[in-house]
């Protein structure tokens, strides 16, 4: 039945993963998927998440179904943390949330809700280049992939003329997707100067804004700075879509915990939307899975544990800090690697963009066992103390030849 299926090639990012495993050596590093490692270069379950699970625990809760929309506390706080007390549509009770299979879910049901409800345009804006799923899953939800310009190759900095010009050429409606924080793949982020243009921009050519925000708190370490753009843009008076994710910052990966939300304009609006979130998910996975969920509504919604978590969150984003200062430093002065590696302290987040090519980023993996995705982007978190001077020796010796 099935001899005319095509073999695929294997996923761009998690594909990496299953060749580190592969690899037998015992000085491999993935710096591929962006997964946190502490210092010892291990999974890091936070603490504040260890405390909620012993208070879920002695809860003895059931396992009954969620709602199709999942735990309404955990999507309000979730709301709360990204759009802020003092949100008018949160204040409003027009803010239309469903718990989500992490981000990814989030995007796609944003995708598939706007590809079915949007009146004016099927187009989806991109930036170039974006988190590599992006692509694949605005597609399958039935939209129109297109790209603007983010990243300018000649300064490894944001190109602000091009993302400029492309937003403003884009047709009238368009829906434009922003990373509300820590760019993935290049650590760029706009500067908040930059964010207003942005806004305007996006307000004179009716351009819908959906934001992708997976790691609040990992650009700045404060979950409140890092999301100034989201805020920034609803307060300019703009109807948004957001997809949160809390597989970095809480490190629930596996546990699959995110939200989608969509503000609206009154709380009769937002129950209508909400009717069809309800019927877009239903026949998709019918409702989401409680435990994650759970974890991360215990932590918003005690003050104690949630300071602690945001403690926790900042100590993970400076320790990354911390090894953008190394390698630098390794590169730069004691290697002496050609090449200028300013950026790897410039940019934030969980990820550097270094400008390594894709045959340089082949002969790292098959020579020294350091893995990374093709387009030369490291997790920055797969760096401790016992891997960086290998890692950056590999590295000068690849740029070398
Ligand atoms: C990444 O970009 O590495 C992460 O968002 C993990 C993923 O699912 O790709």
């Amino acid at each position: 039945v099935w001899s005319a299926v095509p073999a695929g090639p294997p996923d761009p990012i998690l594909g990496v993963t299953e060749a580190f495993k592969a690899d037998k050596n015992s000085r491999k590093i993935n710096l591929g998927v962006g997964a946190y490692r502490d210092e010892n270069g291990k999974p890091y379950v936070l603490p504040s998440v260890q405390k909620a699970e012993e208070v879920i625990n002695t809860s003895k809760l059931d396992k009954e179904y969620l709602p199709i929309t999942g735990l309404a506390e955990f999507t309000q706080r979730a709301a709360h943390l990204a759009y802020g007390a003092e949100s008018v549509p949160l204040n409003n009770n027009a803010i239309s949330a469903a718990q989500s299979i992490s981000g990814t879910g989030a995007l796609r049901i944003g995708g598939a809700f706007l590809a079915r409800h949007y009146p004016t345009s099927k187009a989806i804006y991109l930036p170039t280049p974006t988190w590599g799923n992006h692509i694949p899953l605005f597609k399958d939800s039935g939209l129109d992939v297109r790209g603007y310009r983010y990243f300018d190759k000649s300064t490894v900095g944001l190109d602000f003329e091009g993302l400029k010009s492309d937003l403003r050429a884009a047709p009238e409606g368009a829906i434009v997707l922003l990373h509300a924080c820590a760019h993935n793949p290049t650590g760029i982020d706009p500067t908040p100067e930059q964010w207003a243009t942005i806004s305007q921009i996006v307000k004179e050519k009716k351009l819908f804004p959906f934001f992708d925000m997976a790691y609040q708190g990992f650009a700045s370490g404060s979950t409140d700075r890092d999301a100034h753009a989201v805020r920034l843009f609803v307060k300019d008076g703009h109807q948004v879509a957001l997809a949160q994710s809390f597989a970095k910052n809480m490190g629930l990966y596996g546990e699959r915990v995110g939200a989608f939300s969509l503000t609206t304009t009154d709380p009769e609006e937002k129950a209508r939307v909400d009717s069809q979130l309800k019927i877009l998910i239903r026949p998709l996975y019918s409702n989401p899975p409680c435990h994650g969920a759970r974890i991360a509504n215990t932590i918003l919604g005690n003050q104690v544990l949630c300071d602690q978590w945001k403690g926790e969150v900042k100590g993970m984003a400076d320790r990354i800090i911390n090894m953008r200062e190394r390698l630098y430093n390794i590169l730069t002065h004691d290697l002496k690697t050609p090449g200028e590696w300013g950026h790897i302290k410039s940019q934030i987040g969980m990820f550097s963009f270094t400008g390594l090519t894709a045959p340089q980023t082949q002969v790292l993996a098959e020579k020294a066992h350091v893995y990374m995705t093709s387009n030369g982007r490291i997790s920055m978190a797969g760096l401790n103390g016992s891997n960086i001077e290998y890692f950056a020796e590999s590295v000068d010796a690849a740029v070398r030849g």
